[in-house]
């Protein structure tokens, strides 16, 4: 137990954190040229505010979410998801008071109590991005675009953009009824929460992976057939704009989203080889959730991305970035006295800029050329007892196995120096 993670937990080891500094580097990168600004919310929240946000007849809602009883005897949920978080700050720091829209993004984990598999954690990490205060379509398109946009930085292809248009509260409610006029006489074949959705929640209906459910869902009438004039042209200008920014998408009329905040735009971009859990993020527009959350009648619109599975593409496509720079120079006396000299120039070489080290468990020099390998040092700085006394060190190019001696004040030149001839 006491050397095992909780089950749906990982542990990000060194090895595969420059794949992620990478992704979290190019995401910081382009929220700046899109002008969306970092709003960072706390990973707790009072559970109510998940319950109005997400919505009571959720699976999240309904059996995902990690909620406790505090010390104080409030109701409290780790974060499912960062949506709701983020319109509650906007209301509480009055941000609708700033330049509108508000173009907001913050990167941190979520927590779900789902059966864990390849790509379905209980601890994972969103990418979410939210605009607050905007009802064009332009903005719909950009939040799409600005997904593909990180891939494509990436060298990432393959990747699925599908888009449906759930409507608005008034052409829904008239949508809800044909379909479960259409599911009706066809419940006592579908599975068991198919049948509890046909109350509760019948859009979800369609969004069921069973087998015997799906051709069901494949047939029943089309939301898409039922939108009302706004929302069937606010959907044509959102394609209108994805073409012009030369998106490619399909209309996938089965996207309802498992969030009931939706109205209108709504999508998934999959990367169709990660199998079952194979959407890497989605969202949608929220014209009501403001609201809902005690603010004014405000649009809004947005996705959450899972970095897990961003990175579990790049690897099966190889699509590693940089590994680590590694150390610069491994600082090697080779008897305790010049440990002296060695501190002074390992902290020398820290202090302008270069990555280095030193052995802290009395190796020989041996032992320490060992290590400097298995580190992958690119300079060893080595010192004698001579070279003490003159002042100097033994540099060695780990690759070429060259070797020379430099005064212990130029190794900062000389190691940054051959980095900048590379
Ligand atoms: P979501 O579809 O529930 O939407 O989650 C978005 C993404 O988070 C998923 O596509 C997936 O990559 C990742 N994700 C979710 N659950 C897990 C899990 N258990 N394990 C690994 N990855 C997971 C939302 O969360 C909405 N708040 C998105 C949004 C923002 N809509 C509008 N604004």
């Amino acid at each position: 137990m006491l050397t095992e993670a909780p089950r749906g937990t990982n542990d990000l080891l060194p090895d595969r954190s420059p794949v992620w500094r990478r992704v979290e580097a190019e995401i910081a990168e382009l929220c700046r040229l899109y002008a969306y600004r970092e709003l960072r919310t706390p990973i707790f929240e009072h559970t109510e505010l998940f319950q109005r946000g997400v919505g009571e007849t959720t699976d999240i809602v309904e059996k995902e979410m990690y909620t406790f009883t505090d010390r104080g005897g409030r109701s409290i949920t780790l974060r499912p998801e960062i949506t709701a978080g983020l319109v509650r700050a906007y209301l509480e720091h009055r941000l609708d008071t700033g330049p509108q829209p508000t173009k907001l993004y913050c990167v941190g984990p979520g927590f779900r109590y789902e059966r864990p598999q390849a790509g379905r954690f209980r601890q994972f990490t969103q990418w979410d991005v939210e605009v607050f205060g905007a009802a064009d379509p332009a903005v719909d398109a950009e939040v799409i675009e600005i997904g593909v946009a990180l891939v494509r930085r990436l060298g990432l292809e393959g990747l699925v953009v599908r888009l449906n248009s759930i409507g608005c509260p008034r052409c829904r409610g008239a949508y809800r009824g044909r379909l479960r006029d259409y599911y009706r006489p066809l419940l006592a074949g579908l599975c068991p929460s198919c049948q509890s959705r046909f109350e509760r929640n019948p859009l979800r209906l369609l969004d069921c992976k069973e087998e015997a459910c799906r051709p069901v869902a494949r047939r029943a009438p089309r939301m898409l057939d039922s939108l009302c004039d706004e929302c069937r042209v606010h959907f044509a200008a959102v394609q209108e704009r994805l073409r012009a920014l030369a998106v490619p998408y399909e209309i996938d009329t089965g996207i309802v989203r498992g969030l009931d905040y939706y109205t209108r735009t709504v999508f998934e971009v999959t990367y169709p080889p990660l199998g079952a859990q194979n959407a890497i993020w989605g969202g949608g527009r929220y014209d009501g959730l403001i609201e809902t959350l005690g603010g004014s009648s405000t649009p809004g619109v947005g996705f959450a991305l899972g970095i897990e599975r961003l990175v579990m593409t790049l690897e099966k496509t190889n699509l590693l970035g940089e590994a680590d720079r590694g150390i610069d120079v491994f600082v090697a006396p080779m008897q305790q006295e010049q440990s002296p000299a060695a501190l002074q120039l390992l902290y020398r070489l820290r202090r302008a800029g270069l990555a280095a080290e030193t052995d802290y468990l009395g190796r020989s020099l041996k032992g320490q050329m060992k290590l400097i390998n298995r580190l992958g040092a690119r300079y060893a700085a080595i010192i004698g007892p001579e070279e003490a006394l003159r002042g100097a060190v033994a540099l060695r190019e780990m690759r070429t196995g060259e070797q020379r001696e430099v005064a212990a004040e130029a190794v900062v030149q000389a190691v940054a120096g051959a980095a900048g001839e590379q």
